[in-house]
């Protein structure tokens, strides 16, 4: 009986916390929408498709700035870049593409690679 209790209310608990964690989970946004949402904004014109950064624009990933400070950068900028207005490039999109940066591996280690270690 009072197992039974016990387990009525892990379970609940569970539940709680699958709700409480979904709109987490969609505000952290997607890399599968921002690689397309990197590529329809044309960042990667001067940051390269893998956010390497080229001539034009620096390196992008990995290990992107945090969420707020892209999104301020990504705004605010009065620099070499564009700056892109919520019209243009939504919240949601902007949140997805710095899953995408995130999400992008680290070059292996140079030690790891055979020709640059004769
Ligand atoms: C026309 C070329 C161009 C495009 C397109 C462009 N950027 Fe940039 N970006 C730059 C340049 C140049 C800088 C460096 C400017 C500066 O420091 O003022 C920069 C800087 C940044 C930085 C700051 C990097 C740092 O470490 O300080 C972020 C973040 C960034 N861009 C994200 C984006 C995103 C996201 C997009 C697409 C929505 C984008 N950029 C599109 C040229 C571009």
């Amino acid at each position: 009986m009072r197992f039974a209790r016990l387990r009525a209310l892990a379970a609940l608990v569970t539940m709680a916390a699958g709700l409480l964690a979904a709109p987490l989970a969609a505000a952290a946004g997607s890399a599968e929408r921002g690689k397309l949402a990197y590529v329809k904004h044309g960042c990667w014109q001067c940051h390269g498709f893998m956010g390497q950064g080229g001539v034009t624009g620096p390196k992008l990933a990995p290990n992107p700035m945090p969420p707020e400070a892209l999104s301020a950068f990504v705004r605010n900028t009065n620099g070499a870049m564009p700056p892109y207005q919520k019209a243009i490039l939504s919240d949601e999109d902007l949140a997805d593409i710095h899953a995408y940066l995130q999400s992008l591996p680290k070059a292996p280690d140079y030690k790891s690679i055979p020709l640059l270690n004769p």
